[in-house]
Parts: C-alpha cells; structure tokens; sequence
C-alpha cells in the first residue's frame, strides 16, 4: 500500500519531494551510473521544480550526473509547440539548471511511426538500468502518465486515447478544447510500476475523491492509479483538501 504524507500545502511538499531527489542525486547510484529520474508535467510539479532550481542556484545541487525521463507527450504537437511537455520541461526545469539536453528524455508525438519511438523509449529507460525515482501527479480519471481508464498492470509505453474528461481539464492551457490533442504517447502502467521508487504529488478538493478511490479501490484498470498499491515504495505527497476524503 502507497504510504501517505499529508502536507501543510503544496509548497511545503514540493519541499519534500525536491529533498528526497536532492539526497538520491548527492548519494549517486551504487552501480556508479548516472541516477535516472522520471518526471511528469502539469500543474501539480511545478512548485516542485522551482524548488529543484532553487537547490541546484543556492545550494549547489548539480544535474550533470542525472538522466530523465518523461512520462508522456501529446500526439501531433512539435517539440517547440507551446503546450507540448518538451517545451513545458525546457522552460520549467531543464534550462535552469545544468542538465545537457542529451540525458533528457521526452517521448516524440510526432513520429509517424509512434510504436517505434514507443519501443525506443523503453529500450533507453532499460539501457540506462531503470527508473530511480519516478514523480507522478494524478488525473481525475485515474490516470498515472496518460494511463487513461482501462489501463492494464501489464501496459508498456504506446499512444493512448485520451478521456474527454483530461482533454477538458487540460484545455485551461490550451484556452480551447478543440485545440488538445485526442492522443498521447506514455509509459505505460507496467513501465511506472518498474521505478524503485514512486513520488505521487496531488493537491486541491478537485483530486480529493480520485486520491481516494486511488486508495482503496480493489487495483484494477478502470481506475489506473489503483495499480500503485501494488508498489513496495510509493509515498502520496497530498495536502489537507485532496487528503480529505481518505480515511487516515
Ligand atoms: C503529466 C501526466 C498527467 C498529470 C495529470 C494531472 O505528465 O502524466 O498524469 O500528472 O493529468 O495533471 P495536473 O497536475 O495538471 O492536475
């Protein structure tokens, strides 16, 4: 079961999490390789990578020795694209810090061949010996990446559909729904279940129902985050709102 920290508000479990990157990062890998990290986009991290420049501007914490990976991409928009995750993790993280874009990873939505950039991706996560840490936010849906409903424990990363609920929640940063892409590439289920360790990130009322069906829903693909009890390391970073309808 996913452990629970509930937190006094957003800022203060950005705090959190950025720490707990901070420490794996200054400890290094036993192997010696670079420490690989998952990450996600969206509203949710964002305190959470300010808080990672912060470190890495006053307090010395290099990126020169990390590898990421990111969850997901919309289908169809350029790297450049203002809405696409490229763009979102170059402006909000990678270039304020001293990561080189080679160790960066964001799947391509604009391959013809997506199954191909699918299966590249997973092969480069599984050559740089897996996932360390993976940060997740959590969709309304149940999504975990866009792992929309029904999700199987099994999934690898592939294009997926998104839920008409995402495309209208997402559609706040496109300023019009028929702007949002119908599809997305992600790591799937199986793939975010294979990180040593799982930072889920969800705040506000608006997830307070999502978080607990996530917790105490039998795991199971109609509600994909389900599948996180199964992980032996995953810690839900919440705050009061979203905490409110999970029993503690
Ligand atoms: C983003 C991602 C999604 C979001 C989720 C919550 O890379 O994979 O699962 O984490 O849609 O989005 P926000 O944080 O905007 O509420």
């Amino acid at each position: 079961m996913p452990s629970v920290r509930v937190h006094a508000d957003p800022a203060k479990a950005a705090v959190a999490v950025a720490g707990i990157i901070a420490d794996l990062i200054r400890r290094g890998r036993p192997d010696g390789r670079k420490v690989v990290l998952g990450l996600a986009t969206g509203s949710t991290p964002l305190p959470l990578y300010r808080e990672l420049i912060r470190l890495h501007r006053q307090e010395g914490l290099s990126f020169s020795n990390v590898l990421t990976f990111n969850l997901d991409e919309y289908e169809g928009l350029a790297p450049d694209h203002p809405q696409s995750y490229r763009r979102y993790m170059d402006e909000n993280l990678f270039s304020q810090i001293d990561l080189p874009r080679e160790q960066t990873h964001v799947p391509d939505g604009t391959s013809d061949d997506s199954e191909a950039v699918c299966r590249a991706f997973e092969r480069a996560i599984s050559d740089a010996g897996g996932i360390d840490l993976q940060v997740l936010g959590l969709g309304r849906t149940g999504h975990i990446g866009f792992n929309e409903p029904p999700s199987p424990r099994e999934s690898r990363t592939r294009r997926v559909v998104l839920d008409e609920m995402t495309r209208k929640d997402n559609s706040v940063f496109f300023g019009d729904l028929a702007a949002v892409p119908r599809a997305a590439l992600t790591m799937g289920v199986s793939t975010i279940l294979a990180a040593r360790r799982i930072e889920l990130l969800a705040f506000g009322a608006g997830k307070a129902d999502i978080v607990r069906r996530s917790l105490s829903e039998r795991p199971g693909p109609g509600c994909p985050a389900t599948w996180l009890q199964e992980h032996p390391a995953c810690t839900f970073h919440l705050d009061a709102a979203s905490a409110a309808q999970s029993a503690s």
